[in-house]
Formats: structure tokens, C-alpha cells, sequence
């Protein structure tokens, strides 16, 4: 299968031959003749498997069909995405894949000056690949006008159609027109967002090149058992001694990065941060940086999880395990990308069983383990299966035996004013909830394109 064969133009086929793109990925074999023939789709395939490529190219040669010019302030194709860093990458992506057809395309995104933005758009784009926040804003503005748009992209659709943008997409699908193509790309899709997401196409063509929300089969993954508090020093012990070169590492909150990234740059490792209480020029210097091999060691909140591709490199760690389970497919995807190899390596501690436990019935598979010597917990983590059972309490700490306890402490927990634990239900992708103000999405209500 050629590139060529998928009905792509010379200028198109010019620019994947400089980009040494060979042979198409299963998603682009499928995705792009749909889109050329007008169908809306809703398309899952692994992290790392060029879904970008899978929209852009056949969005460009519709774009490069059209002979109305776009109107001032007016966009043809719209592309949303969850993170500014993804909008600047997706937008770069764009941008070489159309590098010989006449087309405008930008990035729009907060956390910068609107004001050059709403400049760039005074001309009209063919594209514009924005983060749902700053659009609505341009839009209110009126810098930004919808009545010449065709194609709506949702890329990391789930992620984009879960209740944390909720409110801003209902107002951006208020502002667009009916009549349009409508493109969903994501690794991960849940039952909810999928039958969700049904409301929002016409007709769709599914495309799944992979059974559902599998992690890239290319990236080793591991994970070690190890108390809370010994966490940075294991991580520590871990760069040392299996001397890891650069790694992505994911932690829970934004103070936990700035801590673990103090740690580092106290032992002299070189070290930089991606999370959301960071300026955003600092954000993008940090990825990019990091991209330059300039830093050995980027920590990030989930801000990084999705979508962003850094050439070569080997390994992601969880220092922390994502509260959302489909993250963790997400965030190791950041390695073993493009038929690459990675590793992903996991330290968990006792607290986080149950994330573990959702995460490995997400993926089907449970996760190697393998102790540390030396970090060996003393709060051991149960063992988990991958239908979301945990299946040994961690041993207590045996007690010196002291006098018999009083009345009062021999009461049932119940009469003690204590609710006794619940039975666990079996965790599923989304159990739990989110931290950070991201709820889980399964209650949410369906969403309509008007
Ligand atoms: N046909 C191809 N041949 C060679 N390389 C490709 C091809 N398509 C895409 N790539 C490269 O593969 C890498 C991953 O592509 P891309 O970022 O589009 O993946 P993705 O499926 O969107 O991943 P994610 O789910 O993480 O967002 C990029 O570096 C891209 O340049
Ligand atoms: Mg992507």
C-alpha cells in the first residue's frame, strides 16, 4: 500500500517523500480515503501511530480543492485539542505536510497574547488548530467566524468530549454550523464517550485498528512496588544504577513536580517541568528543550499525557499512577512511537492499588512487577488481576501484645461511630472520579451538535 494509492495529490505525496514517510499507518490506510469521500468518523487507533497524519492530510486536500477564498476572519477546518503544546505540534504537523499547497493554517491556545492571534485570523485561515478556551474567547471577540466552516477534528476526542471541557464545548458546537464533516481521533474511547460521541456524527465510519484501548504493544511495560516516602529516592537509585538516559516522568500534582524536580537538580541532574501553574512561554521552552536533548529528566502533570511526540525517546515513568486509567495509555504512548521500542516503568505504592487494579483491567494485562532491592515496601501492595480484584490485603504490622483494650475499643467499628469499609466494586476505565476537577464522564449527559 502507497501513499498514492489512497487518491493523495502530487503536493502531498512530495512533502510525506521529504518526510521519509514510506508506507501509510493502518489509521491513515484507513482514515484518509473516508474523510476524501466526506464521511465523518470516529477513529481509534495506539498512540504513536500517525492519527495526526490520518486527518491532516486528507483535510489539506480537501481545503486545497476549495476555489471560494476564505473570508476575512473566517475558518474552513477546525482542529481542538486538549493542551497548547498540542496545538503548537499539531499545527507544526500541519504545516509539513502542507508545506507546498497555498493554505493558512495557525495555533490558538491561552496563556499568551491574544492580540497576534486575532491578527493572524483578520486574513482568514484554512485551519486552525485552537484550544477550546482561548477559541471561545476569540470567538466573543468576534476575531473568529464559523460560517464557512466544513470540518471539525476532535483530536484526543475522549479527552476533549469528558466533562472538563464540557461547558466550553457546548458553547463552540452552539457556534459552528450543522452541515459539517466531523473527525474524532483518540487512542482510548469509553463506552460512555463512545455512545456519547454517537450524537455529535452523521453516519460515522468507526475505524479501530487495534482491539480497544490497548497500550502501544511496543513499550515494555513494568512496575515497581515501593513505599510512598521512598519514591524520589528510589527514582533517584533508579537513574544511577540502570543508567536511564532521558525520561519523561509523570507525577500526580503540580507541587509534586516541583518538588521531585528540586530533588534532581539538587543531585546536579539536569531537570525541567511541564504542569499548569507554570507560564506558559516556560512551558514550552521546557518541551522543547527537553525535544533538543538539552535536559535529561522532563516532569510533568498530565498536562503532557496526551498526544505530544518526542523523537526517540526510551522512557516514560509513572512516578505517581494517573487517577484516570486511560491516562496511563495516554502516557506511555509519549515512548515506543512510530514502530519505535520504549519502556514504561511504574512505581506504585500500597495507596495506589486501586488505580493499579483499573488500570490493568483497562489494558487486559497485569503489570510485571519486580522489587528493588533495598526498597523493598514495608506497606505491601496487593495483588491485582485484570478483572479489577484485589486479591491480598496488605500484611498489617504485627503489634507487641499489651493489655487487654477496654470495653469501648473491643466495639464492632460500627457501634464505634466508624462505617465499616465498603465491598470494592471491580474498578472500571473511569472509577473514581477525578482529582484536579476532571470528574469521571460516564454520567454525562448526551450532547448534541446544535
Ligand atoms: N506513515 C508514516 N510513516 C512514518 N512515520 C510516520 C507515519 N505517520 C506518522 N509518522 C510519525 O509517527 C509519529 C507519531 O505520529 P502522531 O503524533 O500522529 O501519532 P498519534 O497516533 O497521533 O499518537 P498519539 O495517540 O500519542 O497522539 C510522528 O513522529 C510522525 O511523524
Ligand atoms: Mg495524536
Amino acid at each position: 500500500m502507497s501513499f498514492a494509492r489512497l487518491g493523495l495529490i502530487e503536493p502531498l505525496l512530495a512533502a510525506l517523500a521529504a518526510l521519509e514517510y514510506k508506507t501509510p499507518t493502518p489509521v491513515q490506510a484507513q482514515a484518509i480515503p473516508a474523510v476524501l469521500a466526506g464521511r465523518d468518523l470516529m477513529a481509534a487507533a495506539q498512540t504513536g501511530t500517525g492519527k495526526t497524519a490520518g486527518f491532516a492530510l486528507p483535510l489539506l486536500q480537501l481545503l486545497a480543492a476549495e476555489t471560494a477564498p476564505v473570508a476575512s476572519n473566517s475558518v474552513r477546518a477546525l482542529v481542538l485539542v486538549p493542551t497548547r503544546e498540542l496545538a503548537e505540534q499539531v499545527n507544526e504537523s500541519i504545516r509539513a505536510y502542507g508545506r507546498n499547497l497555498p493554505l493558512r493554517t495557525c495555533a490558538v491556545y491561552g496563556g499568551v497574547s491574544i492580540n497576534p492571534q486575532m491578527m493572524k485570523l483578520r486574513k482568514g485561515m484554512d485551519i486552525v488548530v485552537a484550544t477550546p478556551g482561548r477559541l471561545l474567547d476569540l470567538y466573543r471577540q468576534n476575531a473568529i467566524k464559523f460560517g464557512q466552516l466544513r470540518t471539525l477534528v476532535l483530536d484526543e476526542a475522549d479527552r476533549m468530549l469528558d466533562l472538563g471541557f464540557s461547558r466550553e464545548l457546548d458553547a463552540v458546537f452552539a457556534a459552528l454550523p450543522k452541515r459539517r464533516q466531523t473527525l474524532l481521533f483518540s487512542a482510548t474511547f469509553s463506552d460512555a464517550i463512545r455512545s456519547m460521541a454517537g450524537h455529535l456524527l452523521n453516519d460515522p465510519l468507526a475505524i479501530e485498528t487495534s482491539p480497544r484501548n490497548t497500550a502501544a504493544k511496543t513499550v515494555k511495560q513494568t512496575a515497581i512496588p515501593v513505599d510512598k516516602k521512598r519514591k524520589p529516592e528510589l527514582f533517584c537509585h533508579l537513574l544511577k544504577r540502570r543508567r536511564w538516559g532521558q525520561v519523561l516522568v509523570f507525577v500526580k500534582t503540580r507541587k509534586g513536580v516541583e518538588q521531585l524536580v528540586a530533588t534532581l537538580q539538587a543531585k546536579g541532574v539536569s531537570a525541567d517541568s511541564i504542569h499548569g501553574d507554570k507560564p506558559q512561554p516556560a512551558r514550552l521552552r521546557a518541551l522543547e528543550r527537553f525535544k533538543a536533548n538539552e535536559v535529561q529528566i522532563l516532569v510533568a502533570t498530565d498536562v503532557a499525557a496526551r498526544g505530544l511526540d518526542i523523537d526517540d525517546l526510551p522512557l516514560v515513568v509513572n512516578f505517581d499512577l494517573p487517577i484516570v486509567a486511560e491516562d496511563y495509555i495516554h502516557r506511555i504512548g509519549r515512548t515506543g512511537r512510530a514502530g519505535a521500542t520504549g519502556e514504561a516503568v511504574s512505581l506504585v505504592c500500597a495507596d495506589e492499588v486501586t488505580q493499579l487494579a483499573a488500570i490493568e483491567t483497562l489494558i487486559r494485562q497485569t503489570l510485571n512487577r519486580f522489587e528493588e532491592g533495598g526498597f523493598e515496601p514495608e506497606h505491601r501492595v496487593p495483588l491485582t488481576n485484570t478483572a479489577g480484584q484485589i486479591l491480598k490485603k496488605p500484611k498489617k504490622p504485627k503489634k507487641p501484645k499489651i493489655a487487654a483494650p477496654s470495653p469501648a475499643a473491643r466495639q464492632p467499628a460500627k457501634k464505634a461511630g466508624i462505617a465499616p469499609a465498603k465491598p470494592r466494586s471491580a474498578p472500571g476505565g473511569r472509577s473514581g472520579g477525578r482529582a484536579g476537577g476532571r470528574p469521571a464522564a460516564a454520567g454525562k449527559p448526551s450532547r448534541r451538535s446544535s
